[in-house]
């Protein structure tokens, strides 16, 4: 396993519609497996195959306090989505910010597991956040994109220049 680097916004590869994963074999595996280890590390609940520059539909997930409820999904799908919730986020690719959005309060996705076999699951809370918020990244789309232009444009400003502090 090892860590691959996390592209951080406002960088364009993170717009990327990604296209469906066509075979489930041991090179998708070794990518799910990079892609928890990575997720663990930076701690994140959530990891999208974009953010580590893989355009193809597929993102883990853990909302476990303990690491001990690794999830994959590949090439998911919202089959049908109730109510709305406001919850506070965060993304590994927009490190330091944390704000509200309104998702679904709950959800039925439908998706393959690591063993490329189909599943569906219901599931509400943080949860169906998080599966809401990695499917759009497969989109090309950021939990930034839900706030104002302007509010949007200054954590564009920050993350820059942290972004040359570190340089
Ligand atoms: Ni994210």
């Amino acid at each position: 396993m090892s860590i691959r680097p996390i592209l951080h916004f406002p960088d364009e590869r993170l717009r990327t519609h990604c296209r469906p994963v066509t075979k489930v074999d041991d090179k998708v595996r070794k990518l799910i497996d990079d892609m928890f280890e990575t997720m663990y590390e930076a701690p994140g609940i959530g990891l999208a195959a974009p953010q580590v520059g893989i355009y193809e539909r597929l993102m883990v997930i853990d909302v476990s306090e303990d690491k001990s409820a690794p999830q994959v999904f590949i090439n998911p799908e919202l089959l049908e989505t109730r109510g709305t919730e406001m919850m506070e986020e965060g993304c590994l690719s927009v490190p330091g910010i944390y704000e509200d959005v309104e998702r679904a309060e709950w959800i039925r996705v439908r998706a393959l597991d690591r063993n490329g076999d189909s599943f569906e699951k219901e599931v509400d809370g943080l949860e169906a956040v998080c599966i809401q918020h990695e499917i759009d990244h497969l989109e090309g789309k950021l939990f930034v994109d839900y706030l104002s232009g302007l509010k949007r444009q200054r954590i564009r400003k920050k993350l820059e220049k942290q972004r040359r502090q570190t340089l």
